[in-house]
């Protein structure tokens, strides 16, 4: 099968379209014949050579850990799931595929109205938003502020704190991005110095909650806002977490919070603007773009 792979840890280029053998399902797991797949920075940590320790990587090494497509292959002991059904789902690695692998837990069934490419990239960052919220307890009343508001988290961060309640969503961007922010219900601010006192201008009740997703200035400027650090996240500043007494995010994903995302999908209440489909031969050049650190919504790879 065709997969965008790596060889060699390094930058962009080393992510090349090369022929590997086909995984095969075994127990408990589904093989799915990839129509897209989503692009994340934690792919791009993959390839250039940054790995949890938990990761054995072996070369062509595959990256990708969110996808959608058709079911091709059921292992034994798989209920709920059939050949031919359309899903999205995810994992760790290698989804940049035409055929990929994973616990049958990992997937969901894809609602109809979903085209293949928000399918494929509607998986990791959609749940990351959802664990970071939920972990602030955002609600009914919230004032909330998302710093990079316009990036993938924060598209679907501003969408999911106003879909449960929160009265006012402030996010940050640069201005070119602002009419996007309000379209999806967010009163916009620049970030950059100074942005304590701009909140503080529009929010002048104080802020509930605040997530960063964009690192340690962003984050600091979080705590000024928020009076309780518990009601505060980061996406990527852990160690400014740590020094600043803001609790880590830890993992989470699972097909239930899929589900509830899916199900917000259906009745119009979350969208996901695509910024930019690339091929799987394109590969080197989604990962150029999204390491450009701007832009808005999400970046998937379309698999033939
Ligand atoms: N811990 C986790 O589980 C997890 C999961 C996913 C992602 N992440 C991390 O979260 C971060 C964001 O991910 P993403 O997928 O949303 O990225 P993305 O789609 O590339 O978006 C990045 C956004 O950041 C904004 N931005 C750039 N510089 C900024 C600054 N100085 N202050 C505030 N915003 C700024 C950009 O806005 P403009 O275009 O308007 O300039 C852009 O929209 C990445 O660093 C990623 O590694 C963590």
């Amino acid at each position: 099968m065709k997969a965008a792979a790596l060889s060699s840890f390094g930058g962009p280029e080393v992510l090349t379209l090369t022929e590997i053998p086909e995984p095969q399902a075994d127990r408990g797991s589904v093989r799915v014949r990839v129509r897209a797949a989503g692009v994340q920075h934690f792919d791009g940590g993959i390839r250039a050579g940054w790995a949890p320790p938990s990761l054995d990587l072996h070369f062509p090494v595959v990256p990708g850990n969110e996808f959608a497509g058709v079911i091709d292959q059921v292992g034994d002991e798989v209920i709920g799931f059939i050949p031919g059904e359309e899903v999205l789902g995810y994992g760790t690695l290698g989804a940049y595929a035409q055929y990929v692998v994973v616990p049958a837990d990992q997937i969901v069934h894809k609602p109809r109205n979903m085209p293949w490419d928000i399918a494929g990239g509607f998986s990791g960052n959609g749940q990351g938003a959802h664990m970071c919220l939920e972990a602030m307890g955002v609600g009914p009343g919230d004032t909330v502020l998302v710093n990079g508001a316009a990036g993938a988290l924060g598209t679907f961060s501003v969408q999911l704190a106003r879909a449960w309640g929160a009265d006012t969503v402030i996010g940050t961007a640069s201005e070119v991005n602002h009419d996007y922010l309000r379209a999806m219900g967010a009163i916009p601010v620049t970030y950059g110095e100074g942005l304590v006192e701009r909140v503080r201008a529009l929010a002048p009740q104080g802020v509930d909650a605040a997530m960063d997703t964009a690192g340690p200035e962003g984050l600091r400027a979080c705590v000024e806002l928020v009076a309780d650090t518990t009601r505060v996240r980061t996406m990527i500043a852990d160690d400014a977490a740590r020094e600043l007494g803001v609790p880590l995010l830890g993992p989470g994903r699972s097909s239930e919070r899929l589900v509830e995302l899916t199900k917000l999908y259906e009745q119009d209440r979350l969208h996901l603007h695509i910024r930019q489909a690339y091929s799987l031969a394109q590969a080197a050049q989604a990962h150029r773009d999204l390491e450009s650190g701007h832009g808005r919504g999400k970046i998937v790879l379309m698999v033939e």
